[in-house]
């Protein structure tokens, strides 16, 4: 049997079980993945995202061999990082960007130069927007020998969070305008920072995000959309440059590079000229792999496809199609009243809706559910948006109707039983 009990797992890395065990996975091709006995499974996690062209794509995997031959770490930045920001930000040219792995980085960098640009740690904060805690504050410089007059000499004193009494995180939890203002109000003076989740857009409509940003800003915070789930997904750099929401800082991550772990803060060139102040930057910051991947994930997703101007576009017609799929399901297994399947900021992404209320609470009946999807070799997310990729294409789609048909007669039907 194999050793995965020596992973240290969290939440979401242990969701998907079989005969009440723990998938381990073993290997991915196109829109499916197979689990450490070879059972293979419709795969809507796409690794919480990032994997948008598909799992071990022939036409990715060539190109990125081909830029392996240049090496994956120079002292400092490439002329590949170099041409992705080009590519990537191309229609915004006073923009600049700095390169992360995680979009939790990001987003800390973005906290940190609201920080230090308005004074105050303080931040207005809607949906989920990474993990991190202070790291890095009132610390020496570490690698200077014990007797060096250098090494005492605390750092990064300001613009840091974690460390004080006066940093408020207050949720902006029901997206209207009124309460935003009330917060803003409130805690007027301390607050410098106001984040978002992008995938919350869905919640609500662009004339009030465009409102919110402007409101913050009035306010002198600073305003960051966070794409991580949508920059490099529903579009080529998300729903704030689509839409005008105009936000001073926009971080994007996860979809990316095709599951290779980039993530970048787009900025103007005012606001990140401070990033070497604020020490925005760790070794694999340079790290070139994942650039390859990004270069090779553009090269493909920016061609035309058979039936859309674009990759993002094709993807989201996927996705558009996986939840239809899903609510005719629903339909033909007689639990239409109970749930559907609906897309999400156009299709790149797609969740599971409940029409029921007693559902929508019942916490152990929903988990149910992704149990009875796993049993008929669908793997998604519930109360979390899915993923498809453009390897989804060429799905089974009538194979994957009676899979989920099946899912959900199973479930009612234990349920009933
Ligand atoms: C909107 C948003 N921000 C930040 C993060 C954190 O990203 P990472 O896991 O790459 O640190 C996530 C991850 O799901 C996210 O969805």
């Amino acid at each position: 049997m194999l050793q995965y009990e020596r992973i240290a797992h969290s939440k979401i890395t242990k969701k998907f079980r079989a005969e009440g065990q723990q998938l381990l996975f073993s290997r991915g091709k196109g829109g499916e993945v197979s689990d450490a006995n070879g059972v293979p499974y419709i795969d809507f996690v796409m690794g919480y995202g990032p994997v948008i062209i598909g799992h071990s794509d022939d036409l990715f995997n060539e190109i990125l061999g081909g830029y392996l031959t240049n090496g994956i770490m120079m002292p400092g930045f490439t002329t590949f990082h170099q041409e992705y920001l080009e590519r990537l930000l191309g229609e915004r040219p006073g923009d600049r960007g700095a390169f992360f792995k995680t979009a939790s980085e990001a987003v800390t960098a973005a906290f940190r130069l609201a920080a230090m640009r308005t004074g105050r740690l303080g931040i207005v904060r809607s949906g989920y927007v990474g993990w991190h805690d202070s790291q890095i504050a009132n610390s020496l410089k570490w690698h200077e020998p014990l007797h060096s007059p250098l090494r005492e000499k605390l750092r990064y004193t300001d613009g840091m969070r974690g460390i004080g009494e006066s940093e408020p995180v207050l949720n902006w939890v029901d997206l209207r305008l009124e309460s935003l203002s009330e917060l803003l109000e409130r805690h007027r003076g301390r607050l410098g920072c106001f984040v978002f989740d992008a995938y919350l857009a869905s919640f609500t409509t662009p004339d009030v995000l465009r409102q919110a940003v402007a409101m913050c800003r009035e306010a002198g915070l600073l305003t960051v959309f966070d794409e991580t789930k949508t920059g490099g997904r529903i579009s080529a750099l998300g729903y704030d440059h689509d839409n005008g929401i105009g936000s001073d800082l926009i971080v994007i991550g996860k979809a990316l590079a095709n599951g290779a772990p980039l993530s970048i803060l787009v900025g103007g060139a005012d606001l990140l000229a401070h990033a070497e102040r604020a020490r925005l930057s760790g070794t694999f910051s340079k790290e070139m792999i994942a650039v390859y991947a990004a270069l090779a994930t553009r090269d493909i997703l920016e061609k035309p496809t058979q039936d859309a101007p674009d990759g993002w576009a094709e993807v989201g017609r996927i996705g558009t199609e996986v939840a239809a799929v899903l609510s005719a399901a629903a339909k033909e297994a007689g639990v239409a009243d109970l749930l559907g399947a609906r897309p999400v900021l156009g299709g790149g992404m797609f969740e599971l809706v409940y029409h029921d209320e007693a559902l929508l609470g019942d916490k152990e009946r929903r988990e149910a559910l992704l149990g009875a999807l796993t049993g008929a070799g669908i793997l998604l997310l519930e109360g979390h948006p899915s993923f498809v990729s453009l390897a989804h294409r060429d799905l089974d789609w009538s194979d994957f109707h009676d899979r989920a048909r099946r899912a959900f007669q199973d479930w009612n039907g234990a349920d009933r039983g």
